[in-house]
């Protein structure tokens, strides 16, 4: 990292003064429209970092082979950088082992392994607990399954603010209840929900719990043994890594219970037709050739995430989101969706008399780029019944500078379009 050329936060207020991590991430340097490019898209996905990109170049070039079972060098290599990206994500979430560790595609993909195992045992009028703030990605397999099996889907439902109503999770909770599904920080609002007190609900009544940690994890310290839950699934993209590779971590002696998923090579110990047996943790859950370059790219991205440090990650970010929070609200008729006590990073809102997708694409003119729509968390536009926001989303190499460019480029929309 470099000495700051962008204006900042307060030294006060910002553990990174005198870094420009904006630096580190070559995307960011260019002009969109003939504008320095404000990028607060991170929500949907983050930008990589140079040695991110490095990492990824440097595997390609040198050390590429398949991985597992290889006698020769460049397998040996690769075998070795797979596994010791492994190794950094069960640091980085403090999970016990590295066998509670599995890569796969992302967020999505963790969240359906689990929905196609864990169910197996369960029976027809099971409940599933989601709630009302969830991505679909953590509503529609849910949803899939009780139409296939006979499940029931049951929601807890948020506030006006955006926040859980926490206090009647213990009566959603009944004998048929058999997993909690929750996210740990909403896309959609930037609501942190406090996970740890609704696991510990849930574990009170034998209630299974999957975190959903997708927005979490680039944006705060994790650690899935305080959360003492029995999954968390999040996504290498959103946390300054490649698309394409994500992680579901597992509680070791549950995931030792669950039935293989998908079935491939790697996955296996033995084949004849007389039979299979199945492969050890985690690679039992990991059928075919991985996404070697993509888990490389991870454990880079948590090398650079760690030499910053989360706490200042989280403390930077908090203090970001209450400069552009105080700003936008200046802003006459804009409204803001999501205003939980506790919340990171995003900052969700409608204009009155405009539309979100004339805001997004005049302030592309301005090289200011935000998302707008439903954000793939439908139920939470119908709560709030809007069709959807526009929505600006934070990452570490954020600075003042892009709030105010997005400012003024929402004070140029709203004399355009009123
Ligand atoms: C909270 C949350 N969960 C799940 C997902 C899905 O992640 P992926 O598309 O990387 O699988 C996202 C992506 O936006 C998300 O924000």
């Amino acid at each position: 990292m470099t000495a700051s050329s962008e204006s900042s936060l307060s030294p006060a207020v910002d553990p990174l003064n005198g870094h420009d991590v904006r630096r580190d991430f070559p995307v960011l340097d260019q002009q969109i429209n003939g504008n320095r490019l404000a990028f607060l898209d991170s929500a949907a996905s983050a930008q990589r970092p140079r040695p991110v990109l490095e990492a990824i170049a440097a595997y390609e070039e040198r050390d590429h082979a398949n991985v597992h079972r290889g006698v020769h060098t460049l397998s040996h290599r690769a075998t070795e950088a797979y596994e010791s990206a492994r190794k950094k994500v069960r640091r980085f979430v403090n999970a016990a082992s590295e066998r509670e560790i599995v890569f796969t595609r992302g967020t999505t993909e963790a969240i359906n392994l689990v929905a196609a195992t864990l169910s197996q045992s369960w029976t027809s009028g099971d409940e599933i607990i989601v709630t009302e703030l969830e991505h679909h990605a953590n509503i529609v397999p849910w949803q899939m399954l009780a139409d296939q099996h006979g499940f029931r889907l049951r929601v807890l439902p948020i506030n006006n603010r955006g926040e859980l109503l926490v206090e009647q999770l213990p009566d959603l909770i009944n004998d048929r209840t058999r997993l909690l599904c929750l996210a740990h920080v909403s896309n959609a609002l930037g609501t942190i929900n406090p996970v740890t007190e609704c696991v510990a609900m849930a574990r009170a009544r034998n209630v299974r719990t999957l975190i959903d940690g997708a927005q979490a994890v680039p944006h705060m310290p994790v650690d899935v043994r305080a959360v003492d839950c029995d999954f968390y699934a999040f996504s290498g993209h959103k946390m300054y890594g490649p698309t394409g590779i994500g992680v579901l971590y597992g509680r070791e002696s549950l995931m030792q219970s669950l039935p293989p998923w998908q079935g491939g090579g790697d996955m296996i110990l033995t084949v004849s037709f007389s039979g299979t047996t199945f492969n050890e943790l985690p690679y039992r859950f990991e059928a075919g050739t991985p996404n070697i370059a993509g888990a490389i790219g991870l454990g880079a991205a948590i090398d650079y995430l760690e030499s910053i440090g989360m706490a200042n990650v989280a403390t930077r970010e908090s203090a970001l989101l209450k400069y552009a929070t105080d700003k936008l609200t200046e802003l006459p008729g804009l409204r803001l969706i999501g205003t939980a006590a506790n919340k990171t990073s995003v900052l969700s809102f409608t204009v009155e008399g405009t539309h979100p997708h004339d805001l997004g694409t005049i302030l592309d003119h301005q090289g200011v780029a935000i998302r707008t729509g439903h954000h793939c968390a439908m139920p939470v536009m119908e709560h709030f019944n809007i069709a959807g926001t526009a929505r600006a989303s934070l990452g570490i190499y954020n600075t003042t500078d892009d709030i105010d460019q997005l400012y003024k480029g929402l004070t140029k929309a709203l004399e355009m379009l009123r």
